[in-house]
């Protein structure tokens, strides 16, 4: 009961979250909230554990100790595919498959998939017009409208990034978990595309990991530093940039480059 009592006012939670591998520790009690409709970074130096922590919340791994709290339930045990279905998802790189439909036709599936529908070419008008429909909304708060009948992978990096996480919504998520979203893409459309994340909707709630200082300052509203696999510290932007132990962190990181 006490599980359902906290749920009211947390999307997702963990509690003491460790994760071993022999003795090598690469998330220890790690317990963060992350609240709904947050913008929550989650930085620290390489190493620091931070794909670590999204592979526990997503039941990619599962944890040496510790709980996941989503929406009230302990959902510690459960398989990835029940985790999506009650409303957490990551975004996946577009697969081979994939890469090859356009746009549009890749978002359908994703669409007909959370509907549960198998793909037939008998499905009725109205049927396919409502996914087509609920497509091309999507692609729209995208600013994705004018790739629809593109080729994923003939578009720039910037916009195949925008495509997996148009994918990853198309399960209606609550919360949805970006590891380096713009890893790899030119900084110009880095901008672009975590300007489109921060105008998602407020129902849903954006985890992300980002190395760039600049995206995250600018587009994270709570910020959790990891270093060694432990929380460092956490707070807003303003109180994270002027935090002695963040600089001694990222001044320590510059040093080796
Ligand atoms: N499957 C695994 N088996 C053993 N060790 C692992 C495994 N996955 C990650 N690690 C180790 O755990 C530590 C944390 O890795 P993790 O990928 O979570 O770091 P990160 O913070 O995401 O780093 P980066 O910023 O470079 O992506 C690393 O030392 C890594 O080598
Ligand atoms: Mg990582």
């Amino acid at each position: 009961m006490s599980g359902a009592m906290q749920g009211a006012d947390t999307t997702l939670r963990t509690e003491g979250l460790t994760k071993r591998w022999g003795a090598f520790v690469a998330n220890s009690e790690v317990s963060l909230s992350f609240a709904p409709g947050a913008r929550h970074a989650l930085i620290g130096p390489n190493g620091a554990g931070k794909t670590t922590f999204i592979n526990l919340l997503t039941g990619g791994f599962a944890p040496s100790s510790g709980k996941v709290w989503f929406g009230g339930d302990d959902i510690t045990a459960l398989p990835q595919h029940e985790r999506v279905k009650r409303g957490m998802t990551r975004t996946f790189q577009i697969n081979t498959l994939f890469a090859g439909l356009t746009v549009l036709e890749s978002v359908a599936l994703a669409i007909q998939e959370r509907r549960g529908m198998q793909y037939k070419w008998h499905q009725t008008v109205a049927q396919q017009s409502d996914v087509i429909d609920e497509a091309m909304a999507l692609l729209a708060s995208l600013k994705l409208e004018d790739e629809a009948n593109s080729i994923t992978r003939s578009l720039a990096y910037g916009k195949q990034r925008l495509v997996e996480i148009a994918l990853a919504l198309a399960t209606k998520p609550k919360v949805l978990l970006l590891d380096e979203p713009a890893a790899g893409i030119p900084s110009a459309e880095s901008k672009e595309l975590f300007e489109v994340i921060a105008q998602l909707p407020r129902d849903v709630t954006v985890v992300f990991i980002e190395h760039d200082m600049g995206l995250v300052f600018r587009f994270a509203e709570r910020i959790t530093v990891l270093v060694g696999g432990k929380v460092l510290v956490e707070g807003t932007p303003a109180e994270i940039a002027a935090d002695k132990r963040v600089r001694e962190v990222y001044l320590g990181e510059a040093e080796h480059e």
